[in-house]
């Protein structure tokens, strides 16, 4: 399976932020933005992953993330001229995808909490059609809203709806068959010019071949949209690491647990940044592990 992260669009919203530095870099406390989508691809195991964002915007990402080597996967960068709308990621990805699945995720979306790594499970062993996921939220407006019947099987999904029919908001993480390529490129602009990831998950529903899976109160699903709301992912990532100890989205860490990478690599990463508390946690985990290996020989 290929993974795609959408790190482009104008960022307008987030205003001054965002006109002279791309929104999935601003820090969600101590690490970029883009380090929490990437860390759920890398949970899922993906280790082929295409980022792509603006023209302008493209080269700070190669400069921050180089082609993977360090942290075991393989980057590929793409440039979108326009933002076109987030079906354009299968258009734009067709030869990185070749005949293989994908999974999107968008760079602005941080998940949190053990329910992500079943519901990645789960969307993954499915094999044929798409997986989308369900989360209850205050404010389904502002996001693709899902509709259930009884029986809990999906019945619409409506982009940013005027009335909603549920509470269930679409999250930007979504795993597809290989159609998603040609159903990309049939998809029609909407209203607001753009051709609709809602619109891609509506063909499938059609096809009846689209899983919505809810995801409940373990999990979190932080909101980027708003200098509130990343002051708010921040403040929930600094208090689960100095509360636990463990880092959220620990790109490194996550290389390691994966066997994307080995502990030479890890302690080089960990050395490499060293001046910084992140860095110290690399080297910690390191220290741990050689303990580890010592009590076992
Ligand atoms: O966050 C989840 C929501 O994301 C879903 O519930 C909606 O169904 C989906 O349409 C999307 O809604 P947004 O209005 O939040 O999408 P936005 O235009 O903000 O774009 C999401 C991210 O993708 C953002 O980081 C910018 C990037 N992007 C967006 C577009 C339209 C691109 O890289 N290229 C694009 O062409």
């Amino acid at each position: 399976m290929k993974g795609i992260i959408l790190a482009g669009g104008k960022g307008t919203r987030l205003y001054p932020m965002t006109i002279a530095v791309s929104k999935q870099l601003l820090p969600i406390y101590d690490k970029p933005m883009i380090y929490y989508p990437l860390s759920v691809l890398m949970l899922a195991g993906i280790k082929e992953i295409m980022i792509i964002s603006t023209p302008t915007d493209i080269s700070q990402y190669e400069k921050l993330l180089g082609d993977g080597s360090k942290i075991g996967v393989k980057f590929e960068y793409k440039v979108q001229t326009e933002p076109r709308g987030l079906a354009d990621a299968f258009i734009l990805g067709e030869d990185f995808i070749g005949k293989d699945s994908v999974c999107l995720i968008l760079g602005d979306n941080i998940f949190h909490g053990g329910g992500i790594s079943i519901a990645i499970k789960e969307a993954i062993s499915n094999k044929k059609g798409a997986t989308i996921f369900g989360y209850p939220v205050k404010n389904p407006k502002e996001f693709g809203v899902v509709e259930f019947d009884k029986s809990m099987n999906a019945i619409s999904i409506e982009e940013k709806p005027e009335d909603p029919k549920s509470q269930y908001a679409v999250p930007g993480l979504y795993f597809y068959d290989n159609e998603v390529i040609n159903i990309a490129k049939n998809v029609k602009p909407s209203n607001r010019g753009e051709i609709e990831i809602t619109a891609v998950n509506n063909e499938y529903l059609k096809r009846k071949q689209l899983k919505v899976v809810t995801l409940g109160r373990g999990m979190a699903w932080l909101d980027t949209g708003t200098p509130k709301g990343m002051n708010q992912a921040s403040s929930f990532v600094e208090s689960i690491q100095s509360t636990q100890g463990y880092y959220v989205a620990c790109i490194e860490e996550i290389a390691f647990t994966q066997g994307f990478i080995d502990i030479d690599e890890l302690n080089k990463n960990g050395e490499e940044l060293k001046a910084t508390d992140y860095g110290k946690y690399i080297l910690s985990i390191c220290e741990e592990e050689k303990i580890k290996i010592k009590g076992m020989k």
